[in-house]
Parts: C-alpha cells; structure tokens; sequence
C-alpha cells in the first residue's frame, strides 16, 4: 500500500493530530529496496507489514437486524489475519435473526478457516461477568446490556482484550462494498505502522459518499459531519488560539484504536460515541486539564485521518435524519468542560438553525461510561472462560 506521509501535524498538548493522507495505493508491489528519498513525501508500506498488524487487530462488526448479504459480504472483506468479532443486537423472537447470523458466520469460517466469535449484546452471561467483575456502566435497568451501536463496541472491545489483540478496529455491518471494507482494515494497519506512540487512532474519511438520487451524485461530505467537524475545530482553536481545520473525521464510524488507548478512555453511548472520543482525548490529553494517564501523556496520543479511495455506500434506513446524529455529537462537545461560550454558541447557533433545539432549550449531555481500565479484567476475564468457546465461529470443529 502506499499512502502520503503527515504532511501536517497539529498539537494540542501531548495530542498530536495528523492532516488528511490520502491513498495512493492500493497495493504498491513487492517489497523491494527503497530508492533514497522514496519514503519522504510517501509512505510504501510492504503487505508483510500490514500483515503483521492486521494479526494483532481484532475487527469489531455491530449488527442490528442487517441484511445478511450485506453482512456475508462485509465479513469477506475483512482481511484473513484479524480476529472478527460480530456483536449483534439483532431479533431473536419470531424470527431469530441472530441465529442466521451466527450460522453464516460459522459456515464462511468454516470454509475459509478463520478465526471469528459472535456473541448476542443481550446475552446474559456477558452482563453477569460484568456484574461481577464490578463495571455496571453498560448495563441497563433489566441487568443486561443497554440498546445501541455503541455499548456493543465497548463489550466487543472487552472480548478483543480477552483475545489478547493490540488493536481493535470497528466497520458496519451495512456497508454495500467489500473492497471498501478491506481497504478500511488495510487503512488502520498503515496508520499503527506509521505511528509513534503506541496510544493510536485511526479514522477513516471517505473520498466519497455517493447518494443515490437521479443517476449517482458523489458527494465529499454529509452534512452532519461538517457541522460536528466545524464545531470540534473551533473547540480546538480556542484552546490553542490558532485557527484551525484539522478534524475532518468527528462523526467516522469507521475507525480503529490501539487497545492501550481504547482502555484509557471513557465511552458515550449513541451517535456521540464516535465524536465523544476525540473530545475525550482532548480533555484527557491536550494539557488543558490534568493529563488522564501518565504513560500516554509521555508518549502522546496520536491519530490519524485517512482517506481512502472506495466510496462510502451503506445501507440507508429511514431514521437516519439529521437530527438523529447531529445532536448527540454536538452534546458531547457542547457539555465538555474545555467548551468555551463562543463553541457553546456555534453548537446553539447550528442546532437552532436546522430547527432541531428551541430558543431555550440545550443539547443533552451525553451518557459517558467509566474507561475499561477501571474493571477489574482478571475477574471478568474468569467470570467469561466457560463461555468464550461458545462465542466461537469454529466451535464444533474444535
Ligand atoms: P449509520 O450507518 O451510522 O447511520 O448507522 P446504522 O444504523 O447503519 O448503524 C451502524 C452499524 O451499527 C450497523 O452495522 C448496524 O447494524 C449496527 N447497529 C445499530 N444498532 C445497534 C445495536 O444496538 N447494537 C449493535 N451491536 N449494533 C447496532
Ligand atoms: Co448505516
């Protein structure tokens, strides 16, 4: 693969934020000398590279009732060499549409002899290993696991841990194109192999997110997330008091972290998750407020924004209107204590403008779960032995 070096850099205390780096291949060739200067403004990054870190990835798919072709198709994309790990939410009444799932899975790991694990969000056991392992930020009034994308990402970053991975990486379950999502998994094993510090992020950009209206129209960017990005940037600049245009990536749902900085941050639930990172590692590591871990702090936490060359296709349902992924995102940064008023204003200011908020009314704060750090893992890790084979796609065989 060869893609651009950072060309630019942005510090925020000991955050140190990558411009945009496009792909420029998809596959750069055969691992060869490098002639002097090659590597300067370009990175080449040999497959055994990206292999050696797509070994150490898990690949984390959240699915709700998705349709299973999309999801087979998803799952081929993934490259061999990462763990898949699917958390579903899916029906299991009338219809059980979580078994169709599972089935699919262990016949396609069957046939390609891969490793993957697929676990029900809801499942009981998961919420009592939590219990017991004394973190109860994901569970809900009913004891299990509450609803939502984003507490499945959190329990399927659990399972990452007990698989012992360094890096966990998250693609949906909806997406329409396997060649976008194996160039994604490629895009985060480039990111790690570029990265200095071993607290990394990677965030995917799509060149293109096409809409289909008349014909094809291949829009660069969605609404919300110029908005969400707009807002993060001024957030940003108040605190440095430069300018700045450097987050392209607030709202990417496509995204991957080292496991040692996953562990280390806190998590909101809904469409804030993805947004609520960055703030959260702004607050943890951009100097302003006490630095969130020391190691980190030393080392700095670095991401990266990479733009890949698939366009972004997924399936879109009826809910997903503006308001529905804008105002979360806005909340985690209207409600961060490094928001200033003239950010507070830009958020009330978009919001009241898209006739999403009253004159009076704010953003919700979002729900922030405890970083996993703070469970005890040797607990839950115990609690969860007797159940891990059965998560397994390859159970029968073994
Ligand atoms: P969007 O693509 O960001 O608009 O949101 P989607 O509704 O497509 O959801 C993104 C991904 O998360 C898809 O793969 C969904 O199937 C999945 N998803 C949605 N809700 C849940 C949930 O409650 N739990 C889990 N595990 N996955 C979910
Ligand atoms: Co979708």
């Amino acid at each position: 693969m060869r893609i651009e070096s950072p060309r630019y850099t942005e510090r925020f205390g000991s955050v140190r934020i990558n411009d945009v780096q496009q792909v420029l291949e998809l596959d750069s060739g055969r691992a060869k000398e490098l002639l002097p200067h090659e590597n300067i403004a370009v990175q080449k990054i040999d497959e055994d590279i990206l292999k050696s870190f797509e070994e150490k990835m898990a690949i984390v798919i959240p699915i709700k009732d998705e349709k299973l072709k999309l999801f087979e198709g998803v799952v081929s994309g993934v490259p061999h060499d990462c763990l898949i790990i699917v958390v579903s939410n899916s029906q299991k009444k009338g219809i059980d549409r979580f078994r169709m799932e599972r089935d699919t899975l262990n016949q396609y790991c069957h046939f390609t002899r891969r490793e993957a694990m697929i676990f029900h969000q809801k499942d009981p056991a998961l919420a009592q290993s939590l219990l017991e392992s004394g973190y109860t930020d994901l569970l809900g009034e009913d004891e299990l696991i509450g609803d939502g994308k984003a507490e499945g990402m959190v329990a399927a970053m659990l399972m990452a841990m007990l698989a012992k991975k360094e890096y966990v990486g998250f693609v949906d379950a909806d997406n329409y194109f396997p060649g976008a999502v194996w160039e994604y998994v490629r895009c985060f094993a480039s990111g790690f192999s570029m990265a200095k510090s071993s607290y990394a992020m990677v965030r995917i950009l799509w060149r293109y997110k096409p809409k289909i209206s008349v014909g094809m129209y291949f829009r660069k960017w969605g609404r919300v997330s110029e908005i969400t990005n707009r807002c993060m940037n001024s957030l940003i600049s108040s605190k440095t008091g430069f300018e700045t245009e450097i987050i392209k990536t607030g709202n990417a749902g496509e995204h991957a972290m080292s496991l040692k900085l996953a562990e280390i941050l806190p998590y909101a639930s809904s469409y804030a998750v993805e947004p609520q990172e960055l703030v959260s590692i702004f607050e943890g590591f951009g100097g302003v407020l006490p630095m969130a871990h020391p190691n980190a702090a030393k080392d700095g936490v670095e991401i990266f924004q990479i733009e890949t060359r698939n366009p972004h296709l997924h399936e879109e349902k009826g809910g997903q209107h503006l308001e529905g992924m804008l105002l979360p995102g806005l909340g985690a940064i209207y409600h961060s204590p490094l928001c200033e008023v003239e950010t507070k204003q830009m958020i009330l200011g978009e919001l009241r403008q898209q006739g999403i908020i009253k004159p009076r009314e704010r953003p919700p704060k979002p729900h922030v779960s405890a970083p996993l750090r703070k469970m005890n893992l040797k607990k839950f890790s115990k609690a969860m032995e007797e159940y891990m084979e059965s998560y397994s796609a390859l159970r029968e065989e073994r």
